[in-house]
C-alpha cells in the first residue's frame, strides 16, 4: 500500500493507494479514527458496485447508509438536507464518523454534510473516479451549487484518510474516465512538464500517474491549506471551466469537458498577453484528441463573460486567472474584468 501525507500539523491525514484495500475498510480505519456510530454516503451508483462490501467491512446495517442521486444538478441544498435528515436519524454525535463512497459529487455534498452538522464530525472518504482520487477528496473542500454559481456554499473540512482502491474503478464509464484525464492533464500543465511527455506517450502508467496528482495536490494543500496564495494555481481552467458550467446549467457538459474547454480558453488568455508560448494551445487541443476529450461546449460569450465575472474569487474590479508560463509551470495574474471580456472574445 503506498501512502502520500497531507501535511497539516494536528489536521494531517494519509491519502493510502492499494488494489482491493476496500475488503478490509474497518481495519484500515480503526487505528486512524475512533468512532461510536458511523454513516456511509454513496450514490445510485456506487452503492449498488461497492455498498454492501463496504457495509460487511464496517459490520454496519443498511439503516446506516445514505444513497443520493447523481449528477452535478443534485449538488444542492435540498440534497445536503436529506443527508443531515439521514445523520439525524442515525443518530450521529459528534464522535461518530462519516465515510464517503464516490465521486467528487458525494465527497462534496458528504464533506459539507459532515462540516456542517453539529458543527463538524469527522469524515474520511473513499473516492471512486479518477477526479476523486486526484483532487476532490483531497484537500478538504467542500460545498454544493447554487444556480447562479458552482460550488458557492461551502466549507473547509479536511478529511480523516482518503483511501484510494484502484479496484473500484474498474466500472468507472469512459466518459467519466475522460474526464479525470482532462484534471490529470490540468495538473501536468501546471506543475510536472515530464508528466505531460508521459501523457503523450503511448504507454501510460495510470496508477503511477493518479499517485503522482494525488502527491501534487497534497503539497500544494500542505503549503497553502485556505487558498490564501499557491493553491490558487490548482484553479487553472476552472475559472472559465466553472462558468460554462453554470451557462449551461450544469446538464450538459461534464466537469471534465468543461475544465478543458476552460484550460484551452485559458491558454488562449496567455498567448494573447504573450505570457504562454504560442504552440501551447495546439500541443494541449492535441493531446485532448488523443485522449478524445472534446472541448465542445454550447453557450453565449456574453454569458459566459457575466458568469466570469459573478466568480466567487473575484476581488473588486479583478480576477486571479491562473495563467501558463510555459508547460509544467503556472502563476496567478490579477487581470481587470474589462481586459478578460476582450480577451475572451
Ligand atoms: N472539493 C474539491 O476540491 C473538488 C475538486 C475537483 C472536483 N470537485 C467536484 O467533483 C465533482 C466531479 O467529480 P466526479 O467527476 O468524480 O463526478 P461524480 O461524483 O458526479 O461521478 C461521476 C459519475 O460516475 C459515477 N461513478 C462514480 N464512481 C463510479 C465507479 N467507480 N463506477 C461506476 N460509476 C461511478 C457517479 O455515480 C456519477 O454518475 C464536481 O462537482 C466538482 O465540482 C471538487
Ligand atoms: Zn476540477
Amino acid at each position: 500500500m503506498k501512502t502520500i501525507n497531507v501535511n497539516l500539523g494536528d489536521k494531517s491525514y494519509p491519502i493510502m493507494f492499494g488494489d482491493g484495500i476496500c475488503q478490509n475498510i474497518a481495519k484500515i480505519i480503526k487505528p486512524i479514527v475512533k468512532y461510536d456510530r458511523v454513516v456511509l454516503v454513496c450514490d445510485m451508483n456506487t452503492y449498488p458496485l461497492y455498498g454492501e462490501r463496504i457495509i460487511r467491512s464496517l459490520e454496519i446495517s443498511f439503516d446506516s447508509v445514505c444513497v443520493i442521486p447523481t449528477g452535478e444538478s443534485i449538488k444542492t441544498i435540498e440534497t445536503v438536507s436529506e443527508i443531515y435528515r439521514k445523520f439525524y436519524e442515525c443518530h450521529l454525535t459528534r464522535e461518530s464518523l462519516v465515510i464517503t463512497l464516490g465521486g467528487g459529487v458525494v465527497s462534496d455534498l458528504g464533506g459539507y454534510a459532515a462540516a456542517t452538522y453539529m458543527r463538524g464530525i469527522n469524515v474520511i472518504h473513499i473516492p471512486t473516479t479518477i477526479i476523486g482520487m486526484t483532487d476532490a477528496a483531497i484537500g478538504g473542500k467542500t460545498g454544493y451549487d447554487l444556480p447562479h454559481g458552482k460550488n458557492l456554499i461551502g466549507a473547509f473540512h479536511q478529511p480523516k484518510a482518503v483511501i484510494c482502491d484502484f479496484s473500484l474503478m474498474r466500472s468507472l464509464p469512459k466518459a467519466y474516465f475522460q474526464d479525470g484525464m482532462a484534471e490529470i492533464i490540468k495538473y501536468a500543465l501546471i506543475r510536472d512538464a515530464v508528466m505531460f511527455e508521459t501523457l503523450n506517450s503511448d504507454e501510460i502508467p495510470m496508477r503511477d500517474i493518479i499517485c503522482r496528482c494525488a502527491e501534487i495536490k497534497a503539497e500544494i494543500v500542505s503549503e497553502d491549506e485556505k487558498e490564501g496564495g499557491k493553491r490558487k494555481i490548482l484553479n487553472f481552467g476552472h475559472t472559465v471551466g466553472h462558468a460554462i458550467e453554470t451557462c449551461t446549467k450544469y446538464t450538459d457538459i461534464t466537469h471534465g469537458n468543461a475544465v478543458a474547454a476552460g484550460m484551452i480558453a485559458e491558454i488562449r488568455i496567455g498567448e494573447k498577453l504573450g505570457i504562454t508560448p504560442s504552440d501551447t494551445a495546439e500541443a494541449v487541443l492535441k493531446l485532448f484528441d488523443k485522449m478524445g476529450i472534446s472541448v465542445k461546449a454550447d453557450y453565449l460569450p456574453e454569458e459566459l463573460i457575466s458568469v466570469v465575472g459573478a466568480d466567487k474569487k473575484r476581488h473588486g474590479d479583478q480576477i486571479d486567472m491562473i495563467l501558463l508560463e510555459k508547460i509544467g509551470r503556472a502563476a496567478v495574474y490579477p487581470l481587470s474584468l474589462k481586459k478578460i471580456s476582450e480577451l475572451l472574445k
